[in-house]
């Protein structure tokens, strides 16, 4: 790291005296005409072919009918209240708008070690929130900048959780009506972002945010990509989607995949929302393999065609038939519910579901119904830097299907 990314920003340092509110505005460059209002001025010499045509093509529209060019404000508009994470990209901060008071997420991006200019992954990321604007996708506001070329904040709402602490907070799981509503508003999210061209290629639980309103939003498009463009000579990274929840196609080496791999990720997703712990903890991707194939069965030339001209099938031994586990592993489920889960599992990503058609599924149709997000409890957020509650770390309630938190103050919401 060199010694001018280590040196902290002033905005870190410094949230009360701010050098300056905001840098003048940049002026835009004006184009004078001194010809002849000055004297002194005399044109150059132009040949008269030159003079009859416009500088630029026919076909592209003169600079003044493109959109303004406005400069990004700076990060001095907002006021840091607390780190809420470092992750492997940036650094999340919340903070307040200056001139709205309104609370938000600044992710800083990191670039003191880019060399090769701005990085392709927060072009991308910035270019994916954009695209996908969506109810259920984190809303970005701005990008913001600091003092130095290493400053780029991406300026999001502030959303009070993670699917990921806030499982591992929870004194009991969420309920199956509660399921079925994140299940069914992070598939309308994914399926907006397919229909969109956009493969998101991280999703896990950390990368979903929860507002203290029941509704998620899908964050973190560090890893997003466009999947309509053309693939390199190289084929696509296999480089994407956090070891757990990556699709077997991407782990035995595919040149190319596509929106499949996200919904291999949104069922490990499912299940753990109904366990209450990621699906598939393994340490490599070997024993990952193991993992599935011990859930599902191993591969066979019936359930995934394609399996054997993977490059990687051949290093890999299948382990002997067996039926899959489904049943034993989650015994709570119903037979729709296991059936989602089965289609959003499935080896070969031609056959995986859609989100489109995973909204459709009877799952969400049947009993318990999808509970209204604003009957949802709310929690203490850690990202706010909220205390845990007494009653929140005490003992659940003993019958969970009471629905007990509607009988606590987590039903008041905090925000509104
Ligand atoms: N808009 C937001 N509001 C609140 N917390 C957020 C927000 N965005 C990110 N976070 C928190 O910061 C963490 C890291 O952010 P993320 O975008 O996933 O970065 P990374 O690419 O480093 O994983 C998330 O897991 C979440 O806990
Ligand atoms: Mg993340």
């Amino acid at each position: 790291m060199s010694d001018s990314s280590r040196k902290r920003s002033k905005w870190d340092e410094d949230e009360d005296e701010p050098p300056a509110a905001q840098p003048p505005p940049l002026k835009r460059r004006t184009k004078q005409k001194p010809a002849q209002d000055s004297p002194s001025a005399t044109p150059p010499p132009q040949p008269s072919s030159v003079s009859r045509h416009p500088p630029h093509s026919h076909y592209v529209p003169p600079r003044t009918h493109h959109p303004p060019i406005l400069p990004s404000r700076s990060v001095y508009c907002y006021e840091r209240l607390n780190q809420i994470e470092e992750g492997s990209y940036g650094v999340v901060f919340r903070a307040r708008d200056k001139q709205t008071g309104d609370i938000v997420a600044l992710k800083k991006l990191k670039l003191d070690e880019e060399k090769n200019g701005f990085p392709i992954t927060a072009l991308r990321e910035v270019n994916a929130l954009m695209t996908c604007r969506h109810e259920n996708v984190v809303g970005i506001r701005e990008v913001v900048v600091g003092d130095t070329l290493t400053q780029v904040f991406v300026v999001m709402d502030f959303i009070e959780h993670d699917l990921k602490s806030l499982l591992t907070l929870m004194p009991s799981p969420f309920l199956q009506s509660e399921i079925k509503t994140l299940m069914h508003q992070l598939l309308s999210a994914v399926g907006h972002c397919h229909s969109n061209w956009i493969l998101h290629r991280d999703l896990k639980t950390s990368n979903l945010l929860m507002n203290n309103r029941g509704t998620i939003k899908v964050a973190d498009f560090g890893l997003a990509r466009r999947y309509g463009d053309p693939v390199g000579v190289g084929g696509m990274t296999q480089l994407v989607v956090t070891l757990w929840y990556r699709a077997p196609e991407i782990l035995l080496g595919a040149a190319t995949y596509s929106t499949a791999v996200d919904m291999w990720s949104v069922g490990c997703i499912f299940a753990e929302l109904i366990l209450k712990e990621p699906l598939f903890q393994a340490k490599g991707e070997i024993e990952l393999l193991a993992m599935i194939f011990k859930l599902l069965g191993a591969p066979t030339s019936n359930s995934w065609p394609e399996y054997s001209k993977l490059p990687l099938a051949k290093t890999i031994s299948l382990p002997s038939p067996q039926p899959p586990q489904f049943r034993q592993k989650f015994q709570y489920l119903t037979a729709a519910g296991i059936d989602l889960l089965m289609s959003l599992l499935t080896y070969d990503p031609d056959r995986r579901i859609t989100a489109e058609e995973a909204l459709q599924h009877p799952y969400f149709t049947e009993s318990p119904l999808p509970k209204h997000p604003d009957l949802f409890g709310s929690f203490p957020s850690a990202a706010a830097g909220e205390k845990k509650r007494a009653l929140f770390s005490s003992p659940s309630a003993p019958a969970r299907a009471a629905d007990y938190k509607l009988l606590t103050d987590f039903d008041v919401p905090e925000f509104n």
